[in-house]
């Protein structure tokens, strides 16, 4: 069967040369594709993407697929609600790529905390608080490297018990505003959905301590721009660091060049290993899927 491999966004190549691999050694066809989805999806049993828009109007042009898997963990790219009503499984690969995502948050931190390096005295992250919005699969790996950091690290998740964060050595939160109010720094992590969107602004941000600094590796959908934009007007001391560029990015980077920092591109996953585990994950996964409907990671259900 024919399985398309989106690319609009690369997979590093040794990441492509290993899910050919595994697609062919389970007698399956890789096709690659980098623009016009429609019509490479036509005659595709499976659809590996990253970022690419999954949509209705994909959907019906692909008379043949069962699965599509996300090599990654936000699935927002997907309409979850058409896939279903194409008869179509939806997965992800979580946990696969999210040590990448979780090494940048401290690139971009030390970044800015060392004033881009421009010969100035910065400030250090050691002994520093440190909140983590949502603590799952990046939100651990951001907690592991904090620590080595000498961060003191907090974290808010509904879904995760107190005694699993404190067996961590992280301590748990119970609202976003303790959350806020109580570190330094706050690292994003919540997924976008109807519940998260715009749910971040100048309420959450004000609440931060002095020289407070928000951290978004999630998604831009999360923040409401026009109100964050008020927050870093009426706070000084606050800065916003993102790996996914607000729409507002060239009006923030010209009002607050020093206070703001923004990769060009979303550049979280973009490593050789994530590629690697993601993408011959997700391989794996469409195998799986096409040869018994194994659907252990369907988000869809
Ligand atoms: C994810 O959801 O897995 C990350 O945000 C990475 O996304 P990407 O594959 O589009 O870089």
């Amino acid at each position: 069967m024919k399985v398309l491999v989106a690319t609009s966004k690369p997979f590093a190549p040794v990441a492509v040369k290993g899910i050919k691999e595994v697609l062919e050694a389970a007698g399956h066809e890789m096709v690659l594709v980098e623009e016009d989805m429609i019509k490479a999806v036509a005659d595709c049993a499976g659809l590996i993407v990253r970022s690419d828009i999954v949509d209705k109007d994909v959907m019906d042009a692909a008379k043949e697929l069962k699965v599509v898997v996300r090599a990654g963990a936000g699935y927002d790219n997907i309409d979850l609600a058409e896939a279903t009503a194409h008869g179509i499984c939806v997965m992800n690969t979580p946990g696969q790529n999210s040590n990448a995502v979780a090494e940048l948050v401290f690139g971009m931190l030390v970044t800015l905390v060392r004033n881009r390096y421009n010969g100035t005295s910065g400030t250090e992250l050691k002994d520093k608080t440190l909140g983590i919005h949502a603590y799952g699969q990046v939100g651990r790996n951001v907690a592991r490297i904090a620590k080595g950091f000498g961060m003191k690290v907090s974290a808010l998740d509904p879904w995760v018990k107190d005694e699993d964060m404190v067996a961590d050595g992280i301590t748990p939160m119970h609202s976003v505003e303790e959350l806020y109010q109580n570190n330094q720094y706050v690292s994003l992590h919540i997924p976008a959905t109807e519940q998260t969107k715009k749910s971040v602004g100048k309420a959450l941000v004000e609440l931060l301590p002095k020289n407070g600094v928000l951290i978004n590796t999630a998604r831009k959908e999360v923040i409401d721009e026009e109100s964050l934009a008020e927050a870093l007007a009426a706070r000084e001391d606050v800065r916003y660091v993102a790996d996914v560029k607000p729409d507002m990015a060239e009006e923030l980077e010209a009002k607050y060049p020093e206070r703001v920092l923004f990769t060009p591109k979303k550049m979280g996953a973009q490593t050789a290993e994530a590629n690697i585990n993601a993408g011959i994950a997700a391989a794996n996964q469409v195998v799986m899927h096409l040869k018994d409907g194994w659907n252990r990671f369907q988000v869809n259900k």
